[in-house]
């Protein structure tokens, strides 16, 4: 237990109020974060659990545009939404706030100025694209045109929803503006930068050298980034939705989303804590941890970091920043614009009183290493055979022989075997595994291990089995009893930073107070006499028909989204807009079946991704083979930068004999595609597959 800090604040990132929360979100950040401060709460630690809605952004701006409504009016809808949803499924922030109240705008305001009146940022004149009809700057997303790389209509100004590229507006072709449809002119416009060049060598040390401890993940994405050199960011944007720079003459202009909502954190402490929020952020004794998803990790521990460097009152730094990587929903990445998700108000009105049930499955199958994959199937089986069957079965049978056999009390062990003493011994260990695991963010583990102490529990009395027994010795089952239900209070406590609906409906039944960590592991927590409440089930049974339903909306989404893309593809084949015509190399010399399957083709993900130094065109990758993790060398650095390479799932060539390329040994190669204007993609599967999966 690190004992060297006396406060934990914690802080999970603040979703977006442009839509509701899925399952994504939950398994990737608040799921794990509420794990994690129900845990140091219940271990006596100073807790403070921070969160609330990121209502900023060009997202909400065009949200609303499309709801002809006012950005506001979105953000309370969804705000509210999202703050009753959290509630329901017990994640226990201790405030959940927003970033248009009064006290972020100030808090957002202040910081800003005070870097501007010391000089910290640049102020750079660049030119942008401007509606002259609308007279408006327009953000990237307010623009859309043709993808230059595989020539889908209506691709974003930042990003192509169809083939994933990351664009920036002047690579589109045919640009038009989304507010008037007119094609946008070029515009000078000036902004604040924060030079983060400047910051480098301090987040070298900061990061590389001093927290190699970090997850992979997480270590190597700042890596990338710190590697491949880090240049001055814009901090303000011409829009009318945010917090306005506080500078003369920055009218039109508001903060970046990505300035104001780390600073949200601040504001939101200040609004629980208004007299003591100074300790929370300003104290070395006290140990800050973001919980973010991985698309976060650039901003929680390079951009948000060298802020509050800047700042230089004294802001502690995050000690971690375990982000998870991605969750898909039945093989397909989750779209919030697609609709592929599972909506957690929904989910909580159609599982009803079954919130514990999906916490555990998140948890359970949490992506913490890797990207993961939510099956309907998977939640049923999880629920039933391990729910039901383990935790709920052992629970039940040990309280209704208590009520059967001992009118509801706590038997005295007065006939023990050795296999009590046994049985009970292993407690501890389990309680160590757990507590090894939470401290080091891996709650998959930690979880395995509370159900292992039900399985225990089931283990024991399938092989005590006191229904036989009280034929003949009901001296040996009031041992048997009292070990069944010194096990049941240990996994009430076990499970409460899990599963905190169920635990305390376990609490009840067994008539006990509270969960006190301490007492996690004592061969007797209730003792002889104590008397019992009547069984009740913990968990219920998921039938067919409620995941056949499951099953039948995503169906029903899928073909409402293969219709429109249809309708897309037609409108495209009809327009003569855009012809294009690609000059095809000849084909190969003919090979042989045998020769095409001597080649090794599966797939893989890249785990860390890195410039070749004193080259332009290589990326050192390391990647995860299903089989091996290992490295490959690839002239692909003019195509993709480091960073938007690690996590993608690429195909390649396995069994290529290694070959020294700038010194370093590549095993394998890439697998990649040539389009006519000469720029090389990687072919990435259709959906994300199991890793070392046979291509043939
Ligand atoms: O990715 C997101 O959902 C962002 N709204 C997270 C912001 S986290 C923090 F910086 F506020
Ligand atoms: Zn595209």
């Amino acid at each position: 237990m690190d004992s060297t800090y006396k406060r934990h604040l914690i802080t999970a990132a603040l979703p977006y109020a442009n839509g509701a929360v899925h399952i994504g979100h939950l398994a990737g950040v608040y799921i794990p974060a509420d794990v994690y401060s129900r845990y140091l709460r219940m271990r006596g630690r100073d807790v403070r659990f921070i969160c609330g809605s990121d209502e900023h952004g060009v997202p909400i701006t065009i949200k609303a545009r499309q709801q002809n409504c006012t950005p506001q009016e979105i953000v309370d809808k969804y705000h509210l939404i999202i703050k009753d949803s959290f509630e329901r499924l017990g994640i226990s922030f201790d405030i959940y706030s927003r970033t248009s109240s009064q006290i972020h705008h100030k808090t957002a305001s202040d910081f800003f100025r005070k870097l501007y009146e010391e000089g910290k940022f640049i102020e750079k004149e660049s030119e942008q694209y401007y509606d002259e009809e609308a007279k408006h700057f327009l953000a990237d997303r307010y623009i859309t045109g043709t993808c230059p790389k595989c020539f889908a209509e209506n691709a974003y100004g930042d990003q192509c929803e169809k083939c994933g590229s990351t664009l920036s507006p002047t690579e589109l072709i045919n640009p038009k503006s989304t507010l008037s449809g007119n094609t946008p002119v070029m515009k000078k416009t000036s902004h604040w930068y924060l030079p983060l060049d400047q910051y480098e060598p301090w987040l070298k040390e900061w990061i590389l050298e001093g927290h190699k401890e970090w997850k992979v993940n997480v270590y190597g994405q700042c890596k990338s980034w710190i590697d491949g050199g880090l240049q001055p960011r814009a901090v303000s944007r011409d829009l009318d939705w945010g917090v306005p720079v506080p500078v003369k003459g920055a009218e039109g202009k508001v903060l970046y989303v990505w300035f104001d909502a780390p600073i949200g954190y601040i504001s939101n402490t200040i609004e629980l804590m208004p007299n003591d929020w100074e300790l929370w952020w300003k104290n070395e004794e006290t140990k800050l941890v973001h919980f973010i998803g991985k698309d976060n990790i650039v901003f929680h521990c390079i951009v948000f970091p060298a802020m509050l460097k800047a700042h230089g009152d004294g802001y502690i730094l995050p000690e971690n920043v375990p982000a998870n990587e991605f969750l898909n929903l039945e093989g397909n990445k989750i779209s919030t614009s697609r609709n592929w998700a599972v909506w957690l108000h929904e989910y909580l009105d159609e599982f009803p009183g079954q919130e514990d049930v999906l916490r555990y499955v998140l948890c359970a199958n949490a992506p913490e290493t890797k990207d993961n994959d939510f099956t309907w199937k998977d939640f049923q089986t999880r629920n039933n055979s391990e729910l039901v069957g383990i935790f709920g079965n052992f629970v039940n049978r040990a309280v209704v022989l208590t009520h059967k056999y001992f009118e509801g009390e706590v038997p005295a062990p007065v006939k023990n075997e050795s296999l009590d003493e046994e049985t009970l011994a292993q407690i501890p260990q389990i309680k160590k595994n757990i507590e090894d695991s939470l401290e080091n963010y891996r709650f998959r583990d930690a979880l395995k291990e509370a159900m292992n102490l039900a399985r225990l529990g089931n283990k024991y009395l399938t092989e005590t089995e006191p229904w036989k027994v009280i034929k003949t010795d009901i001296e040996r089952v009031a041992s048997i009893l009292n070990v069944s239900l010194q096990i049941c209070a240990n996994l009430a406590i076990a499970f409460e930073p899990f599963m905190p609906h169920t635990t305390k409906k376990l609490r009840y039944i067994l008539n006990m107070k509270s969960s006190q960590w301490e007492e996690f592991g004592l061969e007797s927590i209730l003792h002889p006499g104590h008397k019992i409440n009547e069984a009740r089930l913990l968990f219920d049974k998921i039938e067919d028909a409620a995941i056949e339903f499951q099953i039948a909306k995503l169906e029903a989404t899928k073909e409402m989204n293969q219709e429109s893309s249809q309708t897309e593809a037609s409108a495209t084949a009809s327009s003569e807009k855009l012809t294009v015509k690609q000059e095809l190399a000849p084909l190969k010399d003919e090979c042989t079946y045998d020769e095409f399957m001597k080649m090794d083709i599966r797939t893989a993900t890249v785990l860390e991704a890195e410039r070749v130094p004193k080259t332009d065109k290589l990326l050192k990758l390391t990647i995860d083979t299903g089989l091996d993790t290992r490295t490959i060398v690839s002239g692909i650095a003019e195509y993709y930068s480091p960073e938007e390479m690690v996590g993608k799932q690429i195909c390649i060539l396995a069994n290529l004999a290694p070959r020294k390329i700038k010194g370093i040994e590549s095993n394998g190669m890439i697998l990649m595609a040539k389009e006519e204007n000469g720029k090389m993609r990687i072919i990435t599967p259709e959906e994300r597959l199991g890793n070392g999966s046979c291509i043939s």
